[in-house]
């Protein structure tokens, strides 16, 4: 029997979640890439970064998680006495999936002298293994602090690695992951689009291949994306990441034009993160109802995966959004 199915017919879902959320004294994070009306209810929305940030600092007792599963275990890395509930157990990310812990392991162990940089998109295992977690509105702060010399293992995501190489110049060997949905988007289709538009900038996440980030105005993540978005004096903006974060831009700016960078037929839906897309209202009813799914994490991992998220949260911290990876050079 699915989820929904076991909810009571004729039940207002949203008043449920409302009265739910006051008993429970739950806070609800949503990310970018989560439907509208999973934004819309959300007590914060935001990027990785702020995302983790909200986790470690909420009173709550009660953290549902309108994301993907890395970034809920990282809710209850920081906030072991909370409760985290992730609609859907099943949204991973295939950046986690394209790093198993005992690859990595080995991967490390073959270059001792490297340090070892995670993208925050890989399981608790891998971060255990790490010395510093990196979100993409992190990286490049983080990096600079590192001295020049520093050779630097990076992973799992090779083209957020390969832009943050080419852009700060240093010693990286890259962990050959992928992001499935930003993978997708076509060169061929996105000249079209520029041609179509050609006062429209183009704003890209680095989880894009090279040949997309070659094309764009500005490189950043999701926070970075839609600040950008709100200082852009045109009218018009083609937006190279995952299309749902188009929801805030046009909530903050109605009158403005946002076109989604396409895919290869040009007309797909396969930029919508499917993992993302798992979560819905009725499993996040689901979830605060019964409190499962629930992560839950073996404390001696838990503590191990702690180490270099803490280093990210400090090495972060200043002023969010300036550290930034950026418009490109
Ligand atoms: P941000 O940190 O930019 O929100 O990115 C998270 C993510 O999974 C992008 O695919
Ligand atoms: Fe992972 Fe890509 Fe989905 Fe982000 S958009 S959660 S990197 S699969």
């Amino acid at each position: 029997m699915s989820q929904e199915t076991r909810i009571p017919p004729g039940i207002d879902l949203l008043a449920e979640i409302g009265r739910l959320r006051k008993e429970r004294n739950a806070v609800i994070l949503a990310h970018y890439y989560q439907k509208p009306q999973i934004q819309d209810l959300a007590d914060f929305v935001g990027d990785s970064l702020e995302l983790s940030r909200k986790a470690a600092e909420t009173d709550a007792d009660v953290i549902a998680f309108c994301g993907v599963r890395f970034m809920a275990e990282v809710a209850k890395i920081l906030s072991p006495q909370k409760t985290v509930i992730l609609p859907d157990m099943d949204a991973g990310c295939s950046l986690e999936d394209s790093c198993p812990p005992a690859q990595f392991k080995a991967f490390r162990e073959a270059h001792p002298d490297h340090i070892a940089l995670s993208y925050i998109n890989c399981s608790a295992q891998v971060k255990a293994l790490s010395d510093i977690i990196v979100t993409s509105s992190s990286a490049e702060k983080i990096i600079s602090q590192l001295p020049k010399d520093q050779k630097i293992i990076f992973g799992p995501d090779k083209h957020l690695g390969g832009y943050l190489k080419r852009k700060l110049g240093r010693d990286m060997l890259l962990w050959p992951g992928v992001c499935i949905v930003h993978e997708s988007f076509s060169e061929t289709e996105l000249l079209k689009l520029k041609a179509q538009y050609p006062d429209a900038p183009v704003a890209a996440h680095p989880e894009c291949p090279a040949y997309i980030l070659d094309h764009a105005d500005y490189v950043g993540s999701t926070s970075g994306i839609l600040s950008y978005a709100k200082a852009m004096p045109g009218q018009r903006l083609i937006v190279a990441t995952e299309p749902h974060i188009i929801h805030q831009m046009q909530l903050a700016l109605p009158n403005k034009d946002f076109i989604g960078a396409p895919g290869a037929d040009g007309n797909c839906n396969c930029n919508i993160c499917p993992y993302m897309a798992m979560n819905t209202i009725e499993k996040l009813y689901i979830a605060l109802r019964d409190l499962q799914p629930r992560i839950e994490m073996d404390e001696s991992l838990r503590l191990a995966a702690k180490k270099p998220l803490d280093r990210m949260l400090d090495m972060a911290s200043g002023t969010v959004g300036k550290g930034d990876v950026g418009a490109r050079d």
